[in-house]
């Protein structure tokens, strides 16, 4: 093993992976995660991953992915799992730690990737708020900034229910905003997304590393993952542009209808900019709300400041995500805030 490895560092970041409400609600991983802070080849895997990837989460997600591949004893593994059908996760822990003792590789030979999501969830914000934009709209073209696998692009193809139901596809928030859900939505006309790192759903290698990055224990997660992926080639289809936020806004701009309302939004995208970067993306969707028929909804960490919107203390405390919308020729307000998955959603009181 490398010397300059940092074992203790990685003890640390095992350790402190998961927040304490997640024990009880993941016994599977908080097993594992308990005997991989112990082991010196688990604890060498994640200390030889580059520094901004150096995340349990991916040494996790590299498990999965290995069972997902078809290793026979994790596939047997995570299964259960996901079935929520794992009756000793003590003992299926040590047999994945076995695994890692024994073929360090099949896990070390994932690690060059990044943990990545696309979380549907969030589209129940984003039919919120795109209600209540295009009330005298009865078409938008939509696009989508850090569209990841482009799931939320299709954010109208989902049911928003208060309560689960039998559909897979149906996404549970509280929302307790004044907005009609009963009112449609209006059509799309065009969905772009842009990302520098876009994943298509039609690719086994991308559709299995989203998968992977799913906890396994999140059951109803990976059902409608599962489903979403059934349902994909149905739905309208999109454009996606790969590249960086400000590089590509302008191509998307010239694909749109410019007969129609253009619905800019970013859901948890923030933090992957710099401070300058973050900057210049706010600053630039600002100037074009603010002069064309362009709105924007912005779904982010309360951590991240936008221009000109001041950010709820109470809200950073319950650790709710901010909803700021700008309407055409208009400048961004606070929204609203929600849950970061958009199980619930709130509407800032307004006079
Ligand atoms: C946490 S994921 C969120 C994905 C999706 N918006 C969602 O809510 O599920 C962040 C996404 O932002 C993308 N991203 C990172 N830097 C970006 C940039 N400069 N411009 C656009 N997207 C970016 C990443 O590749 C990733 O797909």
């Amino acid at each position: 093993m490398n010397d300059d490895l940092d074992l203790d560092d990685a003890r640390k970041r095992y350790h402190f992976a998961l927040a304490p409400e997640d024990y009880e609600r993941l016994p599977f991983y908080s097993a594992l995660l308990g005997q991989l802070e112990h082991d010196d080849v688990a604890l060498g895997l994640l200390a030889g991953v580059r520094v901004e990837q150096r995340n349990p989460m991916l040494v996790l997600a590299a498990l999965q992915l290995a069972g997902l591949k078809g290793h026979p004893v994790l596939g047997a593994i995570y299964a259960a799992a996901r079935g929520g059908e794992l009756e000793e996760p003590e003992g299926a822990a040590r047999d994945v730690l076995a695994v890692i003792r024994e073929t360090p590789d099949v896990i070390g030979d994932e690690l060059w990737r990044s943990t990545q999501t696309n979380e549907p969830g969030r589209s129940a914000v984003i039919q919120a708020v795109v209600r209540e934009l295009s009330v005298t709209s009865a078409a938008i073209n939509v696009i989508e900034v850090g569209t990841s696998a482009g799931i939320n692009l299709c954010f109208d193809q989902f049911p928003v229910r208060k309560i689960d139901d039998a559909n897979p596809l149906t996404l549970v928030c509280d929302d307790v905003t004044p907005i009609d859900r009963k009112s449609p939505l209006p059509d799309v006309a065009m969905r772009i997304g842009i990302d520098p790192y876009p994943l298509d759903l039609a690719n086994d290698d991308d559709r299995m590393w989203l998968k992977a990055c799913i906890w396994p224990e999140q059951r109803r997660r990976h059902e409608r993952f599962d489903a979403v992926v059934a349902s994909r080639p149905s739905w309208p289809k999109a454009t996606v542009l790969t590249g960086r936020a400000l590089e590509r806004l302008d191509d998307a701009m010239t694909l749109v209808d410019s007969n129609v309302m253009t619905v800019i939004f970013n859901t948890w995208v923030a933090f992957y900019l710099s401070p300058e970067e973050q900057r210049d993306y706010f600053n630039d969707v600002i100037a074009r709300c603010a002069n064309n028929n362009v709105a924007w909804i912005s779904v982010e960490s309360t951590l991240i400041p936008v221009p000109g919107v001041e950010v709820d203390e109470a809200a950073h405390v319950r650790g709710a995500s901010q909803v700021v919308a700008a309407a055409p020729r208009s400048a961004p307000v606070l929204w609203g805030w929600c849950h970061a998955h958009g199980r619930w959603l709130e509407r800032v009181t307004t006079s």
